[in-house]
């Protein structure tokens, strides 16, 4: 007896960043697009809570009670008043510290997981909330598609997408941690007057339309200076990508994975190939958004 959730990564087509706020936290405009890039999270009924990760970033998950897909299972066993022991097996696809969610794709899958696993009844509102208590990124991986996030990013309203955008992502040599890129950002700030942060109208309007130039025009990432002032190397990979037809290169959320925005299939493939000759990261993977969220398989 056992649950397995499929949960895709996202891409941040827009990240606008406010001022630091007394929490720590940041006020965001944060434009996700869930993408075909998947973890799968498989949650059996165990003695006690334990957690097993395959892939080839396995190494560098944490197993412990920090991991977003265990502190799911607590979170919701705790409301229910029942003891969080099940096994859960993380399939990793996602790249780790990548900015592409994939920590919060996991506690996206368990949560659902566990959920129809206990037959614990959590409501879409109450499986939102429990998302947002596990972090910021982890509402938008349990809804997938397209949608806006304000706050810190929890709060989301879905955005309609006219059609599907052809990405290629260039998975880095190391990764980022995103409290350090915030940081940075806030380093980088001092002594400038940020504005509120504010969605795009063309942006939105080029989702909506699916028109991936439009799309290529307007995505825009203000915690790309930063990731860049943490790893500059990342400008020679999205260079490489620019100059292989890429419609748009840009860093993916935190970072250290960059995104380019292909015009259809072909051309993806003429990017990712150009980015795999040109030796300037460790992996490269095609994928299309939008797509489902968390889904029960
Ligand atoms: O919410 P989450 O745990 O994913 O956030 C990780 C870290 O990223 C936070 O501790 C904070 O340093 C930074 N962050 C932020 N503003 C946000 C989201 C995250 O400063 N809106």
């Amino acid at each position: 007896m056992s649950v397995t959730v499929r949960v895709p990564a996202k891409v941040n087509v827009q990240l606008a960043v406010g001022a630091a706020r007394p929490d720590g936290f940041h006020d965001l405009a944060n434009v996700f697009l869930a993408v075909g890039l998947y973890d799968e999270v498989t949650v059996t009924p165990a003695d006690e809570l334990r957690i097993t990760c395959e892939g080839p970033d396995a190494d560098q998950v944490p197993l412990d009670r920090t991991n977003l897909a265990a502190r799911a299972a607590i979170a919701l066993a705790g409301r229910r008043g029942i003891e969080p022991n099940v096994h859960i097996h993380i399939a990793k696809d996602i790249p780790v510290a990548g900015g592409m969610a994939g920590g919060s794709a996991d506690g996206a899958g368990a949560l659902l997981a566990c959920n129809t696993l206990w037959n614990a009844g959590a409501s879409r509102v109450e499986l939102l909330s429990i998302c947002a208590e596990l972090g910021s990124d982890v509402p938008f991986s349990l809804v997938g598609g397209a949608a806006l996030g304000i706050g810190r990013g929890e709060q989301l309203t879905a955005l309609e997408t006219g059609g599907t955008f052809h990405w290629v992502f260039a998975m880095a040599e190391r990764g980022l941690s995103t409290p350090a890129v915030f940081r940075e950002f806030d380093r980088l700030a001092e002594g400038r007057e940020i504005p509120e942060p504010v969605a795009s109208a063309d942006l939105l309007e080029a989702l909506a339309k699916g028109d991936s130039d439009a799309l290529a025009a307007a995505v825009s990432n203000e915690l790309q200076p930063a990731a860049l002032s943490l790893f500059p190397e990342l400008a020679d990979t999205l260079e490489a990508g620019r100059g292989a037809g890429a419609l748009a290169a840009l860093v993916s959320g935190s970072g250290p994975t960059t995104a380019f925005l292909a015009r259809d299939a072909e051309s993806a493939e003429k990017v990712a190939a150009a980015l795999r000759a040109s030796g300037t990261c460790r992996a490269v993977r095609m994928a299309v958004g939008p797509v489902a969220g968390a889904t029960v398989v």
